[in-house]
């Protein structure tokens, strides 16, 4: 049943019609527990909160279906006019972007001339900038990306997923750019010819190169709500003496509340991933995707 509903909204968040439809109709169904709102300043808002519960932000502007030139470059504007809104309220936070929402998918040089000009805006206010990573056919042109970019800028990351065979890999290689990472299990429907079809085994690969990033000396984000994975990831730092400044937690807005409060009064670094944007309806079905029991949550806020 779960596998089921998991299946389903997966493939409703990657159906156009029906997030073209939810665009009209503003936040709704609860999504206003996931999503900051649907302007910049809504969301700068949301940000000077969690700011003042001692947490810091990234912020994402929602982008799906980006399928026109025109698109990709009004996309482009609301990231630096998100940089812009950073600066001038003073608010800590860093920005997450899709390259496909750059235009990745209509031309790649396109995407990275784009990229250029945000990483750019980004250097001049002392910021910084994260590549989601996207399902598998995303995977390695966003890496080559970042491999590109990350010869002239210093202020790109990128996210690496535990559930894909390829990952492992990925992190040994990635090692010579001492690349800054966002660590995740990965939210896309994966063939098993790609990805691990066990959670357990997903969790094992996540510990596996949660450590060999710390332990190879990098900036390590690890992005969980699994109390085992950040568990695990306080038990290794101890133990190698690894200080508070070499990594840390990032979990999603409206999403374990109260372990975030925790982690900050234990010292930890908290990020919280802040989306916002009329683009609301893909993300928040991957986040339905990920927890069916998040319906009902859901079905109460239809009838309110
Ligand atoms: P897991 O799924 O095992 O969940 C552990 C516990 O967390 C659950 O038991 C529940 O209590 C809670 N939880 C998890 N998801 C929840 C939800 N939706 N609603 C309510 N509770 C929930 N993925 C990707 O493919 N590319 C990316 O770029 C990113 N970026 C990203 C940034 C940040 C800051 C985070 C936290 C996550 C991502 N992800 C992502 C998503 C990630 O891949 C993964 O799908 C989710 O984080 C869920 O996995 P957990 O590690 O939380 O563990």
């Amino acid at each position: 049943m779960e596998v089921l509903m998991r299946n389903m909204f997966q493939a409703i968040g990657k159906n156009r019609s029906a997030n073209q439809l939810a665009k009209r109709y503003g936040l709704r169904f609860g999504a206003a527990r996931f999503v900051a709102g649907e302007t910049i300043a809504q969301s700068i808002e949301v940000v000077r909160k969690l700011n003042q519960s001692g947490r810091v932000v990234t912020l994402d502007h929602l982008g799906e279906f980006i399928s026109t030139e025109a698109e990709a470059m009004e996309s482009t504007e609301m990231c630096l006019r998100t940089l812009d809104a950073i600066a001038e309220s003073g608010v800590q936070s860093n920005l997450s972007l899709k390259m496909t929402s750059l235009g990745l998918d209509i031309d790649k040089e396109l995407c990275m001339s784009n990229m250029r000009r945000i990483l750019d805006k980004a250097r001049e206010y002392g910021n910084f900038v994260r590549i989601d990573m996207e399902d598998y056919a995303h995977c390695q042109v966003s890496l080559d990306i970042y491999r590109e970019l990350r010869q002239t800028y210093d202020n790109v990351g990128i996210v690496i997923q535990a559930y894909l065979f390829r990952t492992e890999q990925d992190i040994q290689d990635l090692n010579e750019l001492q690349a800054n990472l966002r660590l995740v299990k990965g939210a896309y429907k994966e063939s098993p010819k790609v990805a691990f079809p066990e959670k357990k085994d997903v969790d094992e690969n996540y510990k596996k190169i949660i450590k060999m990033h710390l332990l190879n000396g990098n900036y390590t984000a690890v992005a969980s709500h699994d109390e085992n994975m950040i568990s695990f990831t306080k038990q290794l730092v101890k133990e190698h003496g690894i200080p508070n400044d070499r990594f840390e937690f990032q979990m999603l807005y409206g999403i374990c509340e109260e372990l975030q409060n925790r982690l900050v009064s234990e010292g930890y670094k908290v990020r919280v991933y802040v989306p916002y944007g009329i683009d609301w309806f893909g993300y928040f079905m991957r986040r339905l995707a990920e927890r069916p029991a998040n319906v009902w949550f859901v079905l109460k806020n239809m009838f309110k």
